[in-house]
């Protein structure tokens, strides 16, 4: 596998597929083609991403919230976001992989926050990490990038500031909070940031400043006029357990979809319906016919030569 372009192992098709790297999501800004990005935790949503063509995967440490089960994304691991980075890195071949930093892994000093921006990128093969907040982040934007890792940004309504803002609320309503948005974003672009995700802003705001940056914005709830658009996975198919937010739009109910499933597999368990016989692995009639014949058992107890027996077929 070249290191640039991939082939699919599973159906030996013959599409060649360019790897999405930064300079990619550039070129895509300059030209006014929209980057598309997800977030994925695991190697099955991962490989469905990537194989729809989706630009970039966010390992998103949303997934305290939407795969732990937490009430916020402040609990969250390097430990636990390494596990699940390693998972949607073995599923990825296209998209740029990149893992979210969670709360508290960069926010004691610049030197812990590139050690494990490092163990993402060696341990877990992200391409890049995000960090969230503003102008504060400049110096680990320099050293990051200095380190030869690329960073993502996330200005606005950043998660791991919920306690600080008092609740998930849309950041930047006021002409100063807009302006110190404004300002934050250019300066992290002149620290070296990669990309800057833009969350719960008004959409004249991300639209100032998508237009005042050379690096792409990724918007979320932050309207159309950014470069790109990211969701998190489990909100696009109705896996969230709550209420969408208002720039949520669902694609799918994987909920009602799995739940009929199980319903259903409950339901012919129960009926007896599941397993038939086509779904059951089967031996001669001979052994059969010796397996009844109670000498065949040879002094071992029946139950345990038959399970052998069985296994063995
Ligand atoms: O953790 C996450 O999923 C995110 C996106 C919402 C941008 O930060």
């Amino acid at each position: 596998m070249s290191i640039t372009n991939f082939r699919s192992a599973d159906s030996g098709a013959q599409t060649v597929t360019p790897k999405v790297t930064f300079q990619t999501l550039q070129e895509k800004k300059q030209a006014g083609r929209p980057i598309t990005s997800l977030t994925a935790y695991d190697y099955a949503t991962a490989r469905l991403v990537d194989e729809a063509g989706v630009d970039l995967i966010l390992v998103g440490d949303s997934l305290a919230m939407v795969v732990m089960g937490y009430e916020s994304t402040l609990p969250v691991t390097v430990d636990e976001m390494l596990h699940h980075t390693r998972a949607v890195r073995r599923a990825v071949r296209h998209a740029i992989v990149v893992a979210d930093m969670p709360f508290g892994s960069y926010h004691v000093s610049v030197a812990e926050g590139v050690a494990n921006a490092a163990r993402f990128v060696k341990e877990a093969g992200a391409e890049a990490v995000k960090i969230e907040g503003g102008a504060a982040r400049c110096e680990l934007v320099e050293r990051l990038t200095e380190a030869e890792i690329p960073v993502v940004c996330h200005l606005g309504l950043t998660p791991q500031a919920v306690n600080r803002m008092g609740g998930y609320k849309v950041q930047g309503k006021t002409l100063a909070a807009a302006e110190e948005l404004a300002r934050d974003a250019r300066m992290l672009e002149a620290a070296g940031a990669a990309a800057v995700v833009l969350e719960g802003m008004p959409r004249e705001v991300a639209s100032i400043i998508t237009s005042q940056l050379r690096i792409p914005t990724i918007g979320i709830g932050a309207g159309p006029d950014c470069d790109g658009q990211i969701l998190v996975f489990h909100d696009l198919v109705n896996l969230s357990f709550s209420r969408p937010a208002k720039f949520v739009r669902q694609y799918g109910d994987a909920a009602a979809l799995f739940r009929q499933a199980i319903e259903g597999y409950v339901h012919d368990v129960e009926q007896r319906s599941f397993p038939d016989d086509a779904e059951s692995y089967h031996v001669s009639k001979d052994i059969i016919g010796a397996l009844k014949a109670p000498d065949v058992t040879d002094g071992l107890k029946a139950p345990e030569s038959k399970a052998y027996l069985v296994r063995k077929a």
